[in-house]
């Protein structure tokens, strides 16, 4: 299982970054897409790695904010998988109440894909799930990470509960693919071990919108020590600070940057 970061806010080589994510990533010669940034740079750097897009088979979105579905504009002919909201209004409150939803309404994207739309896991490939409307039971988590308001004037609480993610299910475990997190890392942990019924974590992989060093942090430091999670590749809503955290512990941790390639099969673990 080989994923390749399309684009990332991090740069590390011959590809350009950008504020977003897209992931490549083939199983056994099935390639799928999650998220596709906020531009067509995932297009150009998957060029220049050699990645034909044109294979893909599914593409999955894991939440209706620009700098990951923004990018979706310049495919078409492709299964799209999605949450319903992730096609509502809403406003970044750092970023001077800026439209931060995605660019494009569902009767666009009618036109150019086989959209399927669902709150519940949804399994597209063998294997392997969209998560649905993640359930937010941790308690030190919340109600998630809240970065967007639903009307700029009233300033009504986005809890963007659209926010999702992958689940594949191997031999030795699972492997969590998240977008940003805003149900929080935790969550989106804990809700793949039940849809695919199964408690070993070989990686996480993905945004986990961890900003500082606080209590919440630490708590999570010790819910993936408890889960005994053995490898993570984090960036694009994480910062370098919080990355050093988790390198102080027994799991193994990777940086993303556009263009990063990791092999998840037999993966081993920290020394
Ligand atoms: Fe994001
Ligand atoms: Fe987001």
């Amino acid at each position: 299982m080989r994923f390749v970061i399309l684009s990332e806010n991090r740069k590390n080589g011959i590809c350009s970054n950008e504020d977003g994510l897209s992931i490549y990533f083939d199983i056994d010669g099935n390639k799928f897409l999650f998220d596709s940034g906020s531009s067509d740079l995932f297009i150009r750097n998957a060029k220049l790695l050699n990645i034909n897009l044109d294979d893909i088979d599914t593409i999955v979105l894991s939440h209706g904010h620009w700098d990951h579905g923004n990018g979706l504009k310049y495919l078409n002919g492709k299964k799209i998988i999605l949450h319903p909201d992730v096609f509502v209004d809403r406003y970044s409150v750092s970023r001077n109440m800026q439209f931060a939803g995605i660019n494009q309404k569902l009767e666009e994207m009618l036109e150019r894909f086989e959209v399927i739309q669902t709150k519940s896991p949804y399994m597209f490939f063998k294997d392997v799930y969209y998560l649905g409307q993640i359930p937010r039971t941790i308690d030190f988590e919340g109600n998630g990470n809240i970065s967007t308001v639903l009307d700029s004037k009233t300033e009504a609480k986005d809890y963007t509960l659209d926010d999702s993610g992958v689940v594949i299910k191997t031999k030795s475990g699972i492997v969590v693919v998240s977008g940003c997190a805003h149900s929080g890392i935790c969550n989106t942990i804990e809700n793949p071990k039940k849809v695919a019924k199964e408690d070993t974590i070989i990686a996480v992989i993905g945004g986990f919108h961890l900003r500082k060093i606080d209590d919440v942090l630490m708590k999570t430091i010790g819910y993936f020590e408890e889960n005994n999670v053995q490898n993570i590749f984090m960036g694009h809503c994480s910062t370098d600070e919080v990355i050093k955290e988790f390198e102080k512990t027994n799991i193994k941790v990777q940086k993303l940057y556009s263009g990063a390639e990791f092999e998840i099969d037999n993966i081993p673990a920290k020394e």
